[in-house]
């Protein structure tokens, strides 16, 4: 086909030549946008008398058919068009004959991308954030649900202290609030308006860019041509967004996939969420969160293709900058593929608190405990941790545990001990006395569920 700039050239585009530079194959997932900033523009061309009042209104009147046959599927994107802008200009073109060919007056293919681009992960940004309110949600009623939960906590995956399992889940709650939170600021930068920069100068005719971003919904306009063109921060910005919510999920995936696993059996995942083995009956395998785990490092690669395109890039548009769009929407399809399934797969786990109780039963776990009981009896911490210490040491070599020691063995370890030392040293106790900010007792898990519920009321 002949291209829009053929006039410049005496031979037509060597057919691999032609291959590499195009871009519709990817960028036909923007023609929604591409056709609604193309509207917006035609709306301006017409309020400030660039073209005919009459001639704007028909042109629009011909976009909004044309994403009607889009959408309906009575129209097939041509993928011989160089890319999406193209292929709609042509479109107009075809159907409107000269009047189509006015729409690119006063813009450049430089700024309609950019504009693209940010109205593409504006939505999707929105998109995003909803999943990531739906699983807060989810993490907060499984949290409400098991807040005195009694679950052996780790450092170093070691046993460390007594927690509720709604505690540890609500921790991953106070993540993705951060990551909702994130994505709404970088929303905030994303959602200025690059059109009207044109190639990459700005232009001579009288045009109305405030009119442009009003009417597409942006909170401001670029106030620098070059940059207007030039800059992809929002997408490192999405992308690094991208790329933590990512390593939240895996995370997370990672302790459901130990959890699940015969060694703990804390949970169990609903049959509708885990896939069996070709070979071993036996099997039943938390593939989605070993995906989601998996998946994390596309995204990342996703990010560091993006800085890497960008450093070193001269002002202003280079066509480098064409491979923006493909580490965006991979990261954009892949987190929302996560959070679709990993959602209604934690929603529908099973947890099994006899066996996360059972686990939290052995190892010492209220050691901490015992040396605070000595504490609170007048000895210093570090004397204190040492007779503890000892008994544990006893206990291991005997084969006993903290609960199972008599009253002469702890005497004769230290005479502060008394028999309300077996109370320190009840696991329920343990976890009801973490009354401090943001510790594990029961009604701090609570208030963190309510917290959570009403900060995502605020995106
Ligand atoms: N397909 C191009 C891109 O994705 C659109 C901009 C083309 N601009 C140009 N001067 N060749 O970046």
């Amino acid at each position: 086909m002949d291209k829009m700039w053929a006039g410049r050239f005496s031979k037509a585009l060597d057919k691999t030549a032609d291959d590499f530079n195009s871009s519709i194959s990817f960028d036909k997932k923007m023609y929604r946008q591409d056709i609604t900033g193309s509207m917006a523009h035609a709306a301006m061309l017409g309020y400030k008398n660039i073209i005919a009042k009459d001639e704007a209104d028909k042109i629009i009147a011909e976009l909004e058919k044309i994403l009607a046959d889009l959408e309906c599927g009575a129209l097939d994107i041509d993928e011989s068009c160089e890319d999406i802008h193209m292929f709609v200009e042509k479109v107009l073109t075809d159907r409107l004959g000269d009047l189509g060919k006015k729409l690119h007056t006063a813009r450049s293919r430089n700024d309609q991308v950019a504009l693209d681009l940010r109205m593409y992960l504006r939505d999707k940004t929105d998109e995003i954030t909803a999943l990531l309110k739906e699983l807060v949600s989810v993490i907060s009623n499984k949290a409400e649900e098991y807040k005195a939960t009694i679950m052996p906590g780790y450092t170093h995956l070691q046993r460390a202290q007594p927690i509720t399992f709604g505690h540890h889940l609500m921790a991953y709650a106070m993540m993705f609030l951060r990551d909702i939170d994130r994505l709404a600021d970088a929303k905030k930068r994303m959602n200025i308006c690059p059109i009207g920069s044109c190639a990459l100068a700005g232009t001579t005719y009288d045009t109305d860019r405030r009119f442009e971003a009003q009417k597409l919904g942006f909170t401001s306009v670029c106030l620098n041509s070059m940059d207007g063109v030039s800059d992809r921060d929002f997408c490192v910005e999405f992308l690094s967004c991208a790329a933590l919510i990512m390593v939240h999920l895996s995370r997370f995936s990672e302790e459901i996939i130990l959890w699940s696993s015969w060694e703990f059996k804390f949970i169990e995942l609903d049959d509708a969420f885990t896939t069996g083995s070709s070979i071993m009956p036996q099997k039943k395998n938390p593939d989605m969160a070993e995906l989601s785990r998996g998946k994390s490092g596309r995204v990342f690669g996703d990010l560091m293709t993006m800085l890497t395109v960008l450093k070193g890039l001269p002002l202003a548009y280079n066509k480098d900058m064409q491979e923006d769009k493909e580490a965006v929407f991979d990261a954009c399809d892949t987190v929302k593929m996560c959070l679709e399934v990993f959602t209604p797969m934690l929603a529908t786990a099973k947890a099994i608190p006899e066996n996360m109780r059972k686990a939290a039963s052995a190892g010492f776990i209220c050691a901490t405990d015992l040396a605070d009981y000595l504490v609170k009896k007048g000895l210093p911490f570090r004397t204190a941790y040492k007779i503890v210490g000892s008994a544990v040491g006893k206990c291991v070599a005997e084969g006993k545990t903290l609960e199972t020691l008599t009253m002469e063995e702890y005497k004769a370890l230290s005479d502060v001990f008394e028999p309300d030392l077996f109370e320190a040293i009840d696991l329920d106790a343990c976890v009801e006395k973490r009354i401090s900010l943001g510790g594990t007792s029961p009604q701090n898990v609570q208030m963190q569920v309510d917290f959570a519920r009403n900060e995502i009321k605020k995106y």
